[in-house]
C-alpha cells in the first residue's frame, strides 16, 4: 500500500528519473521477507523451483542493482540486464516515455548498462536465494556481437539460475538481425559451446520480438529446437504502433509495451507455443496488467510470466493482486497450472 502511494508518486516525475529514485529507494530500504505464496502457485519450470510463477522483466534492474529486492515485490523470479561486456550510455535522453491514456510506455534506452564487471562483482555477493535470471547482450559498437554474448554466458554461468539470449531490443541498430535463421544458428551454437565449458551450466533462454513474420517465427523455432535450448521468452517491445493509442507521445520511436503489446505478443506467445510442441516451456511477457491478462499468457502458452510495464501505472501492489486473481481462476476450475498452460493456443494464435 504504501510502495503503491509511493509509485503514484513518482508518477509526476519523468519515467527515467522516476527509474532511478525508485531503484536507489530499493537499494535503501530493508529487505522484506517474502510473503509466503500458497503453495498452489508454486512451479517448477526450466528445472527451478519457483515460489510463485510471476517475474520482474529485464530492463528494471539493467545492473543488477535490486535483485534482492524482488521477493519482497512478491515476485517468484527476476530477470536482470541487459548488460553488455563494457559499460556504453545508451542514447541521449530523453529516452523513455509514459502513454498514461494508454498504460504504455515506449522506450529507446538503448543498452544503457555499466558493463559486465559490476553486476559480476554483485551477482556474486548475492545470498543464494530467490531466482534470478541474467540478460545478455552486445554491446552498440562491437565489432563482433556474437562474441560479446559467448562472454556473456561465460561471465555469467557462474552465478546465474538462468540465461537469456537477447537478439530483440530494437534500440541497438542491427540487433534484430541475429533472429535471422543462419546468424541465429551460429549464436546459439557458440553460446551454447561456451555454457558447455563453464563449470555451472544454466538453463539458456532465447527472448524474441514481437514483430517477427510468421515465417520467421517457423524458422526461429526450427533453430532453437535443433539446438535444444531450454526456453524462450515471447516478447519483447514492438516498433509497431496500433492506432487505437490516443498519447501525443505515440510517435516517439522505440519499443511499446504495456496494455497496448499485450494482443500483439499473446499471439506470438500462442503460435511458438504450437511450433515448439512441448520441447521446451515458454516465458510470457507484454502488456500482462492484471489476472485475467496473466491468466491469458498462460493458457497462451506461458508457463512462466513477466512483466513490467503494469507496475509503472499500477505500483507493486498489482503482483498480489495477479496472484490473488489467479488463484480464485485455478480454485473455481479446481485446476492446477499445469492444466491450463495452451489450453488456448490455438484460438489465440489467430492474428489480432
Ligand atoms: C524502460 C524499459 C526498459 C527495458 N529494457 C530491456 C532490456 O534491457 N532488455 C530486455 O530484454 N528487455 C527490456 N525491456 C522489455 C521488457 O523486459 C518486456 O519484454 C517488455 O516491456 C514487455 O513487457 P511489459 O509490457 O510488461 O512491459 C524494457 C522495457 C522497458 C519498459
Amino acid at each position: 500500500m504504501i510502495l503503491d502511494l509511493a509509485a503514484a508518486a513518482l508518477r509526476g516525475l519523468d519515467p527515467e528519473t522516476a527509474h532511478r529514485a525508485t531503484i536507489a529507494a530499493l537499494r535503501l530500504l530493508p529487505k522484506a521477507p517474502p510473503p509466503l505464496d500458497d503453495p498452489r502457485l508454486n512451479t517448477r519450470a526450466f528445472g527451478l523451483a519457483l515460489a510463485n510463477p510471476l517475474g520482474l522483466a529485464a530492463g528494471f534492474d539493467k545492473n543488477a542493482e535490486v535483485f534482492e529486492a524482488a521477493p519482497g515485490l512478491g515476485f517468484g523470479f527476476v530477470e536482470v540486464g541487459t548488460l553488455t561486456p563494457l559499460p556504453q550510455p545508451g542514447n541521449p535522453r530523453p529516452r523513455a516515455f509514459r502513454l498514461s491514456e494508454d498504460h504504455a510506455v515506449i522506450n529507446r534506452h538503448g543498452f544503457n548498462n555499466d558493463g559486465h564487471a559490476p553486476a559480476l562483482a554483485r551477482l556474486e555477493a548475492r545470498a543464494r536465494s530467490g531466482v534470478v535470471g541474467v540478460n545478455v547482450g552486445a554491446n552498440k559498437d562491437s565489432a563482433d556481437r556474437v562474441a560479446d554474448y559467448v562472454a556473456g554466458v561465460r561471465t555469467f554461468s557462474g552465478v546465474a539460475d538462468y540465461l537469456t539470449i537477447n537478439v530483440s531490443s530494437p534500440n541497438t541498430p542491427g540487433l534484430r538481425d541475429l533472429q535471422e535463421a543462419s546468424a541465429l544458428r551460429e549464436l546459439l551454437s557458440r553460446a551454447l559451446e561456451a555454457r558447455a565449458s563453464a563449470a555451472r551450466r544454466p538453463p539458456l533462454l532465447l527472448k524474441i520480438a514481437p514483430d517477427v513474420t510468421l515465417a520467421q517465427l517457423d524458422d526461429i523455432v526450427r533453430v532453437t529446437r535443433d539446438a535444444k535450448i531450454d526456453g524462450m521468452i515471447v516478447s519483447n517491445t514492438t516498433i509497431s504502433r496500433p492506432d487505437t493509442l490516443r498519447s501525443t507521445f505515440a510517435n516517439e520511436s522505440g519499443g511499446l509495451s504495456g496494455r497496448p503489446l499485450f494482443a500483439l505478443s499473446t499471439c506470438r506467445l500462442a503460435q511458438t507455443f504450437l511450433r515448439v510442441e512441448g520441447q521446451f516451456p515458454l516465458i510470457g511477457v507484454g502488456g500482462v496488467d492484471g489476472p485475467e491478462a496473466a491468466f491469458a499468457k498462460l493458457e497462451a502458452g506461458a508457463s512462466l510470466l513477466q512483466l513490467y510495464s503494469a507496475l509503472v501505472f499500477e505500483g507493486p501492489g498489482l503482483v498480489s493482486r495477479i496472484k490473488q486473481g489467479l488463484l480464485t481462476r485455478l480454485g473455481a476450475e479446481d485446476a492446477l497450472f499445469s492444466a491450463i498452460v495452451g489450453r488456448r493456443a490455438a484460438e489465440l494464435a489467430a492474428e489480432p
